[in-house]
């Protein structure tokens, strides 16, 4: 009788337990599978930072924030247009834009109420960028999301961190709850007056995990729950290098794809949330004169086709010069991306992971009974699939070729693939299966 009390007591605050636990509601459902089907969007890293031309994190380099915020007053975008970086993100096959309304400096890039340190009050330019691109999104069609930073390296109510420890701030004047406060009066003007916005994503969480401070606690539910209430299909993303904690609705990885971790950032397990992976066109997120080192659209094309085959979108970032434009190396990398997305979008949007990890040779996608097979080795000749399905038909995605296979002694199937011209970008074979 005791044992059966004590396991019925274990029950309710078991159950107790998942009553708390997050529940996403149908508009946040809706907007996962939305995002899933997307596959790829284009991060925009553009703030007064821009303006020094060694990227975002220039203000961490020993600066005073005194001295760094005078860039504000300089800070004058005179070719910026949202309309013509929202159309090249769109034409290059991107489905979504994730700008960074707030950076670690602090640089608010709208019009905010709770700061003068803000693109409309601080600099001669006066204009609200993130409105005039919120309003672009919409007229376009492309959906916004918002990156807003949890540090704020100039504030002194933002407790000292791990990082931005020179710039001046007085750390006996740390109040948290003034500065979370804050962050969330923000985030409501950015969830009331910009439109739909169908993610916020944040960064920083890991500014607070030193030996003093590994405690610290951010009081993330209660902030993402406002984010919810404001617009309930507004996703909630961390970049905190963590596995997915209680109401998140997307897992992020940064600088590489999932359970990889060559850049030390992404150490952790996947979840079952959809899956987003971050990288940079050349080295760096913020503009950087220095950097042309760019990766070819190549080699963006196959991170994007293998980040698909993981069931991954690519957040694939570009930092805006200080004049307001996309870097002519990244516009030329979105048109040529967009041209291989003209062709073969079809083998990447709505798909689901291919149905085996990736190969040396390439990687696979689904879409019903239909897996495109991503060869992405100009090396590769004959290939063997571990298929748990039946295969029925092979042929060339491209022109209907018909591609050879036959059963191999794994139960799946060896496909003969065809000569084809060197440096093709991706040899892809649909392949018919039950
Ligand atoms: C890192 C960097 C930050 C950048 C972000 C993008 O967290 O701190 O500068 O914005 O990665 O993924």
């Amino acid at each position: 009788m005791k044992k059966c009390l004590l396991s019925l007591c274990a029950a309710a605050a078991f159950m107790a337990g998942m009553a708390q636990s997050y529940q996403p509601s149908p508009e946040i459902k809706a907007s996962q599978q939305q995002f899933a089907a997307d596959r790829f969007g284009i991060f925009i890293h553009w703030g007064i930072y821009s303006l020094f031309a060694q990227g975002e994190w220039y203000l961490n380099s020993g600066i005073k924030q005194d001295e760094y915020a005078k860039a504000a007053r300089a800070f004058y975008p005179a070719d910026f247009d949202a309309a013509e970086w929202v159309s090249a993100i769109k034409d290059s096959g991107a489905r979504y834009i994730t700008f960074t309304s707030r950076h670690h400096d602090g640089f608010s890039m709208w019009d905010t109420e709770q700061s003068d340190y803000n693109i409309v009050d601080a600099t001669p330019f006066k204009r609200d960028v993130l409105k005039e691109l919120s309003d672009e999104c919409q007229r376009q069609g492309i959906h916004l999301h918002l990156y807003y930073s949890h540090i704020d390296w100039g504030r002194d109510d933002y407790p000292l961190g791990r990082t931005g420890r020179h710039t001046g701030k007085d750390s006996l004047r740390a109040d948290y709850p003034h500065y979370y406060d804050f962050m969330n009066r923000q985030l409501t003007e950015l969830l009331t007056n910009y439109g739909p916005v169908r993610a916020i994503w944040f960064d920083g969480w890991w500014d607070q995990n030193n030996r003093e401070t590994r405690d610290f606690d951010w009081q993330l539910p209660g902030q993402y729950d406002l984010i919810h209430s404001l617009q309930p299909s507004c996703m909630v993303a961390n970049n905190h290098h963590q596995e997915p904690i209680e109401g998140e609705d997307i897992q992020i990885f940064e600088r590489d794809l999932p359970g990889q971790n060559t850049a030390g950032l992404s150490g952790q397990g996947i979840g079952s949330l959809p899956l987003e992976t971050c990288n940079t066109m050349n080295g760096m997120w913020g503009y950087k004169i220095i950097d042309q080192d760019y990766k070819s659209s190549k080699e963006l094309i196959h991170y994007l086709v293998k980040a698909a085959g993981m069931g991954a979108n690519l957040l694939l970032n570009i930092g805006p010069q200080p004049n307001g434009q996309l870097p002519a190396t990244s516009l030329d990398r979105l048109k040529e991306i967009g041209a291989w997305m003209r062709a073969n979008g079809e083998t990447i949007y709505g798909t689901s992971a291919g149905d085996f990890p990736a190969r040396e040779w390439g990687t696979t996608t689904r879409l019903g009974n239909r897996l495109f097979v991503h060869v992405l080795s100009d090396g590769a000749t004959e290939i063997d699939l571990p298929l748990a399905r039946k295969a029925r038909k092979a042929f060339a995605y491209a022109d209907k070729t018909p591609v050879k296979f036959t059963a191999n002694k794994e139960g799946g199937i060896r496909m003969t693939l065809p000569s084809r011209p060197a440096n093709t970008i991706d040899y892809i074979v649909e392949l018919e299966t039950d």
